[in-house]
């Protein structure tokens, strides 16, 4: 059956030492609070409904969608006051699944299994812990039946010795929840309405208190510190190594690599080291990429090699290309197949076709290039007049000498050869050579000048 989640997240992290909300730091490159919603939304919940209040209108701001509520919590009187503010937002005829904004590893097999029991019951995520030191722990009889969790600051030494804590995560019943909210008191050390008394109002109108244990242990971990978000950003990381592995992509070294985002790869992939891939990145069967490359939402084309140090940003990369090394791909280019793109050569909204090359020191922007084109070292289009951009049309077969300046607008006609260091400001004709005045002069007599040398006084 469907639940409602709520995800808490009003928190302000002081430990974070940022003036960003804890829940909107980044981890593998989208927020903290992005991978639970994520999470929540696998289960195709009733309703999702996020509880903020630190830093203003921040995380509304940066997640905002249709199908999500957002409540604001102020001020922040504690987890159970952060949840009865989203009481008018949940459908109270299902039962409500507790998340944490700051929980971002849960996995929704581990959910799954903890909304799946039957009948009234408060479900509660339990994990036993090495070090238990600031969680609530979980209180238990000689039945092994669980009656009450103490947070650390109210429990006594016995119970701090207690490893079994509480995740915070649980499922509420649906019917009671409203009444039990109302109940909770700040009656402890920390003045706070804490959620998890509803342990004892559970017992109190028999209602079965159950647990259950998450899949993975790191799945419970919690960001409260740069130190902690950095160590599970690790785990992030080598789970997704782990899982390109698994799927037959060969990495050189599965610690250092980074994925902020989709990477999808085809067979026979080969990465090297450093390399990070954001947003949405496709790789196709047999491509290598060389270490310390960047690519951001780009497809790269079948048996292409991108040689080290390459930047690849929102672009398509046909196959058998060869880019790189130290190549910088910018957003809205188009390589078709077979294309050479050296080192040192930015190419910016371009489309170059099959078999072109621009293998040294070039800038290719706002230009559409045919097949089989050479464009020598140096060359450059340039296509901003200081107000606007203008397009370079460089046809099929031609060739473009060392050093050429291309004023844009301008078109350089099928099979046209251009001597080296030309400026060419007017469209050329098809077939014919281009040069433009740059005639070698010797200047007689000339001399170089000599350094001076300080007269002593
Ligand atoms: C809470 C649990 C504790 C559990 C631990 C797991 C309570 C009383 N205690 O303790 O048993 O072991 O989490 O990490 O629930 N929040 C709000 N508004 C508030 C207070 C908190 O939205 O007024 C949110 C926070 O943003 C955070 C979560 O609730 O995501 C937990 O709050 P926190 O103050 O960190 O609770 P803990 O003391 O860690
Ligand atoms: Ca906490």
């Amino acid at each position: 059956m469907a639940v409602n989640v709520v995800i808490l997240g009003a928190g302000q992290g002081k430990r974070m030492h940022s003036a960003l909300p804890k829940v909107l730091h980044p981890l593998a490159g989208k927020p903290l609070l992005a991978h639970v919603i994520a999470t929540a939304r696998a289960l195709k919940p009733a309703r999702i409904c996020v509880v903020y209040g630190h830093g203003g209108e921040q995380v509304p701001d940066a997640l905002r969608a249709p199908d999500l509520v957002f409540v604001k919590q102020e001020p922040q009187l504690g987890s159970g006051h952060a949840l009865k503010q989203a009481l008018p937002h949940v459908d109270q005829r299902k039962d409500t699944l507790v998340l944490y904004g700051d929980v971002p590893l849960i996995a929704a097999q581990t959910l799954t299994a903890l909304t799946a029991g039957t009948g009234e019951r408060l479900q509660i995520l339990t994990a036993e812990i090495d070090d238990p030191r600031g969680y609530g722990r979980i209180v238990r009889n000689a039945k092994r039946a669980i009656t009450a969790i103490v947070e650390e600051k109210d429990a006594t030494d016995k119970q701090c010795r207690i490893r079994e804590i509480n995740t915070g995560i649980m499922l509420l019943p649906g019917k009671r929840l409203a009444g039990w909210l109302d109940q909770l008191t700040n009656r402890n050390v920390q003045r706070e309405y804490y959620l998890t008394d509803v342990v004892t109002l559970a017992l109190k109108d028999r209602v079965r208190v159950e647990s259950c244990a998450p899949s993975d242990s790191w799945e419970i971990l919690g960001v409260n510190s740069k130190q902690q978000l950095a160590q599970l950003e690790r785990i992030y990381q080598s789970r997704t190594a782990t899982r390109l592995l698994e799927a037959g992509v060969t990495l050189a070294d599965p610690l250092r690599i980074d994925v902020r985002g989709e990477l999808r790869c085809g067979r026979d992939v080969r990465i090297d080291v450093n390399c990070v891939f954001e947003g949405a990145v496709e790789i196709g069967n047999g491509a290598q990429i060389g270490a310390n490359c960047v690519l951001r939402n780009t497809r790269v084309g079948a048996a292409t090699r991108i040689e080290p140090f390459s930047l690849i940003d929102d672009a398509a990369v046909g196959k058998n290309c060869r880019i790189g090394p130290y190549a910088r791909i910018r957003p809205g280019t188009r390589l078709a197949e077979s294309v050479h793109i050296g080192n040192f050569v930015e190419v910016k909204a371009a489309t170059i076709g099959a078999g072109s090359k621009a293998n040294h020191l070039a800038y290719v922007g706002d230009a559409s290039v045919g097949k089989r084109v050479n464009i020598g070292a140096g060359t450059i289009t340039c296509n901003y007049d200081g107000a606007n951009k203008h397009r370079t049309v460089i046809e099929d077969d031609v060739h473009i000498g060392s050093d050429v300046q291309l004023v844009a607008p301008v078109t350089v006609g099928k099979g046209a050869t251009i001597g080296a260091g030309a400026t060419i400001t007017k469209d050329t004709p098809p077939g014919e050579l281009t040069v433009s005045e740059n005639r070698q002069k010797v200047i007689r007599g000339w001399k170089r000048p000599v350094k001076k040398v300080r007269s002593e006084e």
